[in-house]
């Protein structure tokens, strides 16, 4: 694992978007596995920016989301489809875009096709990552098979918590969600896992430490070798 210890948040959203960056200068067709959440939100903005002011082109790249919630419609304010859409696609106009769908009438077989999908047009050449502070990687949480593929999670209770300051009130945060597996995620070419803040030492303390457990999710992006680690001096704190 490249790690790269950074100032504060916009120095982490900046690296991410050169790195993002420069692999689609190389690969103008690449596929690239997205994340939402608070982490990557300086990083699309960085994003948009090169594509407004520098002609970044994406429009032969390929994106994959991570995750769904389950029984969100897709215009629903707080759907992942409206986030992407709000922060990204909207900004920058993409080839193919890919999303679960949570609200499938058979979720199974949603969870089945989108696997399909992804090993058809994928797998993504890099995958961005935030890690939830019990150290979930996509939704996949503590206790998740290193080896799953893309399933329906019920979130823990942790992870409804804090995500309930998206939502209007704790309750109204979904219980379950779609989400590529630890197994999908690992079959991505490079990794770049970001994380920023105090809320996310523990998460990346315990991760530096180099034990796989599934009991702690993104140990196993030790599987991976090529997984590149940005984060800020207040999630990296003292470090191992
Ligand atoms: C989001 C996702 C989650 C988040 C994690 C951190 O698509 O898969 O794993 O990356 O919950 O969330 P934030 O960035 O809000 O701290």
């Amino acid at each position: 694992m490249k790690i790269k210890v950074v100032k504060d948040y916009e120095e982490m959203s900046r690296e991410a978007a050169l790195f993002i960056e420069k692999n689609v200068r190389e690969n103008p067709q690449l596929t690239l596995g997205l994340a939402t959440g608070g982490t990557p939100l300086g990083t699309y903005r960085f994003l948009a920016q090169g594509h407004r002011e520098r002609k970044m082109d994406y429009s032969r790249v390929t994106t994959f989301n991570l995750d769904e919630y389950v029984g969100l419609p897709k215009n629903h304010e707080h759907s992942y489809h409206s986030f992407m859409q709000k922060h990204l696609f909207s900004l920058v106009p993409f080839g193919r875009t890919y999303i679960p769908n949570g609200e499938a009438a058979d979720l199974e077989e949603e969870c089945i096709a989108y696997e399909r999908l992804i090993e058809k047009e994928g797998p993504p050449d890099i995958q961005l990552l935030g890690i939830g502070s019990n150290g979930h990687i996509g939704f996949n949480e503590p206790g998740a098979s290193f080896e799953g593929e893309t399933h329906v999670e019920t979130l823990a209770e942790t992870t409804r918590k804090a995500n309930a300051r998206f939502f209007p009130s704790p309750e109204d945060v979904p219980k379950e969600a779609i989400t590529m597996g630890i197994g999908s995620i690992l079959k991505s070419r490079k990794i770049l896992l970001l994380a920023s803040g105090l809320r996310k030492n523990e998460a990346i303390r315990r991760l530096l430490k180099g034990e796989m457990d599934e009991s702690f999710p993104a140990s196993a992006l030790y599987h991976h070798e090529n997984v590149t680690l940005i984060v800020d001096e207040e999630a990296y704190g003292k470090g191992v």
